[in-house]
C-alpha cells in the first residue's frame, strides 16, 4: 500500500527524462510508448496525440476514450499560430434546461452527451497531422485486441469502480469484470473495442458518427434511456477555436478558450498574482499561500458568473485584461482571508470527484500539444455501448443543474452554464503551453474537476517564480481554492500543521486533499533540451526519443494487426 510517506518519498526521487528529439509523457506507460513509436515513425505531435488519445481509450478507460471529448492545445512552432481543437461533447437535442433540477444519477445513461473525441482527433489530424490515419488508430487496435499488462494504478482503479455498488451495467461487467481482484501484470484484453477501433481505422472517423458504429451508440441509448439520437451524432461537430493568450512575468500563456473555463480562470489568477513578489515569500508560506488563494477565489467567482458555451453565452470581454486583475487585486487585504460571498452572494459550489487525463507531447521540430480529455466521472456513466466495448460519458453532469438556484449550500444556477440542446458544458480542463521569446518553455495539463485550474496554476508558479525544474514543479505539494466552498484544499506534506495554523489564524478553513496528475514537459533554455515529468501522483511513463535501429520505422508499419 501506498502511505502518504511512500508518496512523498516517490515523488522526492521521481527523475526527469530528458531527450532531444521528441517527448511523451502521458498517465499509461503503453500509451506512452505508442507515442514515442509514432514520432518515431515520422509523425509530428499531433499525430503522437492522436494515436496516444486512441490508446488510452484502450489502456486507461476510466478517463481516455471515444465517448468522451477534450480539448486539444496545439503549437505549431515558428510563426504558425496556436491552435486549439474543442471536441467537447454537446448536450443533445432531447436534453432540458431542467432536466438535472430534481437531482443527478451520474450512472445514468441520461448524462451522456454526443462524443466529441474521435471528430475531434479527425480534424486534428486533417488539418495538422502527416501520417495516414489508420496508422495512428492501428496502435490501439492492437493493444485491445492482444491485450496489454495493467500496472498499479489502473489495477486500483478497475477494482474500485467494480467494488462499487453502483456499476450495475451488464456489459461493463462482462468487459472489466474479473472473479477476484485486478493485480499489476494482469492481461487486459478488449476484443469488442479492438472491432470497433478496426473499424474507426479503415473507414475513418465518420464511422463513429453516422455508420455502423452510431447505429450502436443510438441502440444503446435507446436501452439504457438516454437521450442522444442518430441526428444528434450526424450533427456533431469537433470546432478549431483560437486559444487564450495572456503573459506572465515575460513569458506567453496559451490557453484554453471557453467552453473551457481553464484558460480565462488560469490567466485571471495569473494576472492578479503578477502585482505581487510572490518570491519575496517560500513557496509554502502563508504569505503567498494567502495571496494564491484569494486569486483563485476571484478567478473562480467569475467562473461561474460569466463563462459557459461560447455559443450560446457572451462572455465578457474584459476577464483576461490586466485592468480587470487590478480592481480584483484592490479587494485582497494581505492580513485577511475574503469571504467567498462577499464576492458574490448565495452561490456554492459542490466538491468534485471525477477523472480525466492529461497527456504532452513535442516532437523534433518544436510542435508541442497539451491534450486533456474526459469522460467526466471515473469511467463516465459506467455504461459500455453493447458490442462495442467503448464507454460513454456523463459530460452533461458539468452543466449547472438547478436553473436560478444559487445558494450557499447548493449547486450554481446562473444562465452561463445551464443546459441546453446543442450546448457544451462549461469544462475545467486546461491544456496550456508556455513560451518564452517565442520559443516553447512549457506543456502541462491535469484531470481533477475543478482543481485542474489550480493544478496547472500551481505547476507555472512553481516553474516560473520558484523557477523549479519541471519534476520538481510537478512533485510540489499543490493547493486549491474554488470560491465555494470557501476553503483552502491542501496536499500534505512536512510541516503542514504549522502552515494550517497560520492560514487559520487569516480566517481561511484548510482541508487535506490530494490533487492532480500533470504530465508536463518543458525545454532546458541551457541545452534546448526536452525534459519529459511524469506525475508520479499515478503510475506514469516520460519517454524520450532516442535513436533506433534504421530499420525501426518498416518494423513499425509491418506489424500492423
Ligand atoms: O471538463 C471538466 O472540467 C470535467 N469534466 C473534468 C473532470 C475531471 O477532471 C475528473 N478528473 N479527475
Amino acid at each position: 500500500m501506498r502511505t502518504p510517506f511512500t508518496l512523498l518519498i516517490l515523488l522526492f526521487f521521481a527523475p526527469a527524462t530528458q531527450a532531444a528529439d521528441g517527448m511523451v509523457v502521458t498517465v499509461s506507460p503503453p500509451a506512452t510508448d505508442v507515442g514515442v513509436d509514432i514520432l518515431q515513425a515520422g509523425g509530428n505531435a499531433v499525430d503522437a496525440s492522436v494515436a496516444v488519445g486512441f490508446a488510452l481509450a484502450v489502456t486507461w478507460p476510466e478517463a481516455g476514450n471515444i465517448g468522451g471529448g477534450g480539448f486539444m492545445l496545439i503549437h505549431r512552432g515558428g510563426k504558425e499560430k496556436p491552435a486549439f481543437i474543442d471536441y467537447r461533447e454537446t448536450a443533445p437535442a432531447a436534453a432540458t434546461r431542467d432536466m438535472f433540477a430534481k437531482g443527478v444519477d451520474y450512472q445514468s445513461a441520461k448524462t451522456a452527451g454526443v462524443p466529441g473525441a474521435v471528430r475531434g482527433y479527425g480534424l486534428a489530424h486533417k488539418l495538422y497531422g502527416k501520417l495516414p490515419w489508420k496508422d495512428l488508430v492501428w496502435p490501439a487496435v492492437k493493444l485491445a485486441e492482444e491485450g496489454f499488462p495493467v500496472n498499479a494504478a489502473l489495477a486500483g482503479r478497475l477494482n474500485g469502480v467494480l467494488a462499487d455498488p453502483k456499476t450495475t451495467n451488464a456489459e461493463f461487467l462482462r468487459i472489466f469484470g474479473k472473479k477476484d481482484r485486478w493485480k499489476a501484470g494482469d492481461v487486459l484484453k478488449q476484443p469488442d473495442l479492438g472491432r470497433t477501433l478496426r473499424l474507426i481505422a479503415e473507414k475513418g472517423p465518420d464511422t463513429f458518427y453516422s455508420g455502423v458504429l452510431a447505429d450502436k451508440i443510438v441502440a444503446e441509448m435507446k436501452a439504457s434511456g438516454g437521450l442522444v439520437t442518430l441526428a444528434d451524432l450526424k450533427g456533431y461537430k469537433a470546432e478549431n477555436r483560437t486559444p487564450l493568450r495572456g503573459t506572465y512575468r515575460g513569458y506567453e500563456v496559451i490557453g484554453a478558450p471557453p467552453p473551457s473555463s481553464g484558460g480565462t480562470a488560469l490567466i485571471t489568477a495569473l494576472n492578479i498574482l503578477e502585482l505581487y513578489d510572490l518570491k519575496k515569500n517560500p513557496w509554502r508560506s502563508a504569505e503567498t499561500t494567502h495571496l494564491v488563494a484569494e486569486a483563485m477565489r476571484r478567478a473562480f467567482a467569475d467562473r461561474a458568473l460569466y463563462l459557459g458555451d461560447p455559443d450560446f453565452t457572451k462572455v465578457p470581454e474584459n476577464l483576461l485584461t490586466k485592468d480587470h486583475a487590478k480592481e480584483l487585486a484592490k479587494t485582497i487585504d494581505p492580513a485577511k482571508a475574503t469571504q467567498s460571498e462577499l464576492l458574490a452572494p448565495e452561490i456554492d459550489i459542490a466538491p468534485d470527484k471525477k477523472e480525466t487525463t492529461h497527456f504532452s507531447i513535442v516532437d523534433g521540430d518544436g510542435m508541442a500539444v497539451a491534450n486533456t480529455t474526459t469522460l467526466e466521472n471515473s469511467f463516465g456513466c459506467r455504461v459500455v455501448v453493447r458490442g462495442a466495448g467503448f464507454l460513454l460519458n456523463n459530460e452533461l453532469t458539468d452543466f449547472n443543474p438547478k436553473p436560478g438556484v444559487t445558494t450557499r449550500t447548493g449547486p450554481i444556477g446562473t444562465d452561463a452554464n445551464l443546459v441546453a440542446p446543442g450546448k457544451r458544458p462549461l469544462s475545467s480542463m486546461t491544456p496550456t503551453i508556455l513560451l518564452r521569446d517565442g520559443k516553447l518553455a512549457l506543456v502541462t495539463g491535469s484531470p481533477g474537476g475543478r482543481t485542474i485550474i489550480n493544478t496547472v496554476l500551481c505547476v507555472v508558479l512553481n516553474f516560473v517564480d520558484y523557477g523549479h525544474g519541471i519534476q520538481a514543479a510537478v512533485d510540489a505539494p499543490r493547493m486549491h481554492h474554488q470560491w465555494f466552498p470557501d476553503r483552502i484544499a491542501l496536499e500534505d506534506f512536512p510541516g503542514r500543521a504549522q502552515l494550517d495554523e497560520k492560514l487559520q489564524a487569516l480566517g481561511h478553513t484548510v482541508v487535506t486533499h490530494p490533487q492532480g496528475d500533470a504530465h508536463s514537459i518543458a525545454v532546458d533554455p541551457k541545452t534546448g533540451k526536452l525534459v519529459g515529468a511524469a506525475d508520479k501522483r499515478l503510475d506514469g511513463k516520460a519517454k524520450g526519443l532516442t535513436a533506433l535501429p534504421a530499420n525501426r520505422t518498416e518494423q513499425f508499419f509491418k506489424s500492423k494487426p
